[in-house]
């Protein structure tokens, strides 16, 4: 959290955009620059009384040198939280970004979420084949040298798993954070083979429809996926952020289909088979199911809805009366761009548009702000994203409405924030 100094809290004439303290977008900016009473940063004037000028000990002498492999500070401790293991389960489980930490809209390597069905396979590439066969002229099977020869594509993604804030639905979690709720979003660089490519050397026959995609990990985790999808966006992922993909995100190669719910980006893929149908695995089957109130459950719902977060302040932050804040968090959507980024402060009574600080690319995160005084009363701070397909980010109400309690995938509803008078930030349902 950005907040303006003590001290200098000048009473003015701020622009409001919405009740209970949004301001105008220009006021952070004013801020930045030290104008309007609003510095962040004390002005140093001469010898003022206070400021401690003396040179650090850090700057007196020099520091280590290189290191292979580059690390975070000491005071940058930034880790992935782990849900609980299930004995009955060996190596299932998800680790959630620290999205109240992190800024801009690429997550680091590290700090990715996962979520694992049998654990994570130690694969030596040079012993992982992936094989294309089923409904095609020619059966193909590559090697990992094989595929880094071809022509790659680099794009910016998000990946969300359809069970990501899922919690919600049923209401509870008053201490949950960004990360607890809703850290199993994340987003990176992937670059890799458009699958069209390796799909039409193969060489279609006209009776396919559908591909299945299994991973080399102990639970064979395989998800059906339309042809219409393969051929469009969907990419043979070797490389995230630059470096070859993490082993926990699929070494040595992953799917990845653009907006669509995490687990059909099957990791560690190793058989692609052609087919007329989908192969109905149980991963598509009793489970990334959305059962609705009558017991039946809808099945291969892919796409990720249009969202949005704010990470700050968020749960278990807290927040000083008078106190000007930069609200941010991150927004995103599985049908496009996010053209629109709204914030309330009265529990969604009155909008204000925040600023959107970050590039708007299909599909991937971007990073949104607004600045919002806090006056001490009671407040709901609450954000409502419209994506380029002009869907609205719907209210929890609205989703339960529409899908019932039952269900836990696919909950893109607005989080609300309350902040009580001691200045607390807490999970609210309003
Ligand atoms: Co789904």
């Amino acid at each position: 959290m950005t907040k303006s100094s003590k001290g200098q809290n000048i009473e003015l004439d701020l622009d409001r955009v919405a009740a209970n303290g949004l301001l105008s977008r220009r006021h952070l900016l004013s801020a930045a620059l030290g104008g309007a009473g609003l510095a962040m940063a004390r002005p140093v004037i001469g010898q003022e009384p206070g400021i401690n000028l003396e040179i650090p000990a850090w700057s007196k002498t020099p520091g280590p040198g290189t290191s292979p492999y580059g690390n975070r500070s000491a005071h940058a401790q930034l880790e992935r939280q782990s849900g609980f293991g299930n004995p009955l389960y060996p190596g299932g489980g998800a680790s959630r970004s620290p999205l109240q930490h992190l800024q801009g809209t690429i997550t680091p390597n590290s700090l990715h979420f996962e979520r694992h069905h049998a654990g994570i396979p130690a694969i030596d590439p040079a012993g992982h084949k992936l094989v294309i066969h089923g409904l095609v002229h020619q059966p193909l099977v590559f090697d990992y040298e094989d595929l880094l020869k071809y022509q790659m594509v680099s794009k910016i993604y998000f990946l969300e798993c359809s069970g990501n804030s899922g919690a919600l639905l049923y209401g509870g979690n008053p201490d949950g954070t960004a990360q607890s709720l809703h850290g199993l979003v994340s987003c990176a660089e992937w670059t890799g083979i458009p699958l069209s490519a390796l799909l039409e050397e193969a060489g279609l026959l006209p009776e396919a429809r559908w591909i299945a995609a299994v991973g080399a990990d102990a639970a064979s985790m395989g998800r059906s996926i339309p042809l219409d999808k393969a051929m469009d966006d969907s990419l043979l992922a070797l490389f995230q952020n630059g470096e070859p993909v993490r082993p926990e995100q699929g070494y040595p190669m992953r799917l990845f289909n653009p907006g669509w719910e995490g687990n059909t980006s099957v990791k560690w893929l190793t058989q692609i088979k052609v087919t007329r149908n989908p192969l109905q695995f149980r991963d598509e089957t009793s489970k990334y199911t959305d059962t609705l109130p009558d017991r039946t459950s809808l099945q291969f719902t892919f796409p990720m809805d249009v969202k949005s977060l704010i990470t700050s302040p968020s749960g278990q932050m807290r927040v000083t009366q008078g106190d000007i804040y930069r609200v941010t968090g991150i927004a995103w959507s599985g049908a496009g761009s996010i053209r629109r980024v709204e914030v309330s402060a009265d529990g969604g009574q009155t909008w204000g548009d925040a600023l959107i600080e970050s590039q708007q690319l299909d599909k991937a995160l971007v990073r949104f702000s607004i600045p919002w005084k806090w006056n001490g009363a009671p407040a709901v701070l609450q954000s409502r994203a419209t994506d380029s397909a002009g869907n609205v980010q719907p209210t929890r109400d609205a989703v339960i409405a529409a899908k019932g309690t039952i269900n836990r995938y696919h909950n893109p509803c607005i989080q609300s924030w309350g902040v009580n008078t001691a200045g607390e930030v807490t999970n609210v349902y309003v």
